[in-house]
């Protein structure tokens, strides 16, 4: 008991001290158009500029971001159901000081959980809040009730989309699907794949317009990533493109992302943001 009152009371102070962090869901219509290499970079730049940056892998069929970085996971998110664990036992070290968590099927068998362990396994990772300025989740494509819970309770969603056509209408049917769950989401475009700005323009200007006219939505567009030849090599190589072509197109491009990402205001932690506030939406959307 006084244990536990001790590690809260640290936990506070750690927030308390300024560090508020930023709870992000990248997630996208179609499957394959970049998400895993996004996320994976980006939260690379992101450290390059002196993030601290945990990735929470809950792309739940197939979770690859271990595979990415060339490292194999050993942990999964049920592992902090068992007595004594702590959220620090469960995370993979990547490079650069980039920590990530494997979810592994422990997403799907989160919603079968009891009440007491699902209280124990969030209890457990409350133990974030404070540790990181950006926990990035890498979801799946679509809209599955896992990614959907994901993006309703985080402050930020990250859509990513391709110029294609299909990729484009496919990401319009998320953001109609969460703008029927919740219009306030705060949702930013990430075009990956673009032969020029001008294309990576005109493709967030569709689904603004879209978004604006017909659910009177308000995206903002993050940026662009050129479709560059070095990430598919990258990939082949299970090395992150940003560390081993850091002056090629494709970094260029996640580096403008980051600039934008870290020049919006961030919001003050108040008693329903942060890992708290997003546990106990993720709660009520499992129950
Ligand atoms: N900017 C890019 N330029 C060129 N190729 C790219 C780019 N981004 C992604 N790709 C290619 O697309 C493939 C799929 O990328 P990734 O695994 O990141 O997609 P994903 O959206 O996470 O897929 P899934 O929906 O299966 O999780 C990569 O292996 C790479 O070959
Ligand atoms: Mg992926």
């Amino acid at each position: 008991m006084h244990d536990q009152a001790a590690q809260l009371r640290e936990r506070l102070q750690r927030s308390a001290q300024g560090r508020s962090t930023r709870l992000v869901t990248v997630t996208s219509g179609k499957g394959g158009v970049g998400k895993s290499n996004f996320t994976l970079n980006f939260a690379l730049g992101l450290i390059e500029r002196g993030q601290k940056v945990v990735i929470f892998d809950v792309d739940v069929g197939f979770a690859n971001l271990d595979v990415l970085m060339g490292i194999s996971s050993k942990h999964n998110l049920l592992e902090l159901l068992e007595p004594g664990r702590t959220v620090s036992d469960i995370m993979e070290k990547g490079p650069n000081g980039l920590e990530f968590i494997p979810g592994g099927s422990g997403f799907t068998q989160l919603m079968h959980l009891d009440d007491e362990k699902l209280d124990t396994l969030f209890s457990r990772l409350e133990d974030l809040q404070g540790y990181a300025d950006t926990i990035l989740f890498d979801t799946g494509a679509g809209v599955s009730n896992e990614s959907m819970r994901f993006m309703l309770a985080s402050d930020e969603v990250l859509l990513v989309t391709t110029p294609e056509p299909t990729a484009i209408t496919d990401a319009y049917a998320v953001i109609k699907m969460i703008h029927s769950q919740n219009p306030k989401t705060n949702i930013q475009l990430v075009i990956n794949r673009v032969s020029t700005e001008k294309e990576g323009k005109s493709t967030a200007d569709k689904l603004s317009l879209v978004a604006k006219r017909f659910l009177d939505m308000e995206l903002t567009t993050l940026g662009y990533v050129a479709d560059d030849a070095i990430v598919t090599k990258a990939v082949k190589q299970q090395k992150p493109f940003l560390l081993t072509y850091p002056h090629s197109q494709a970094s260029k491009g996640i580096r403008d992302l980051v600039n934008s990402y870290l020049r919006v205001e961030r919001k003050q932690p108040d008693a329903v943001s942060g890992i708290r506030g997003f546990l106990t939406k993720m709660k009520r959307f499992i129950r």
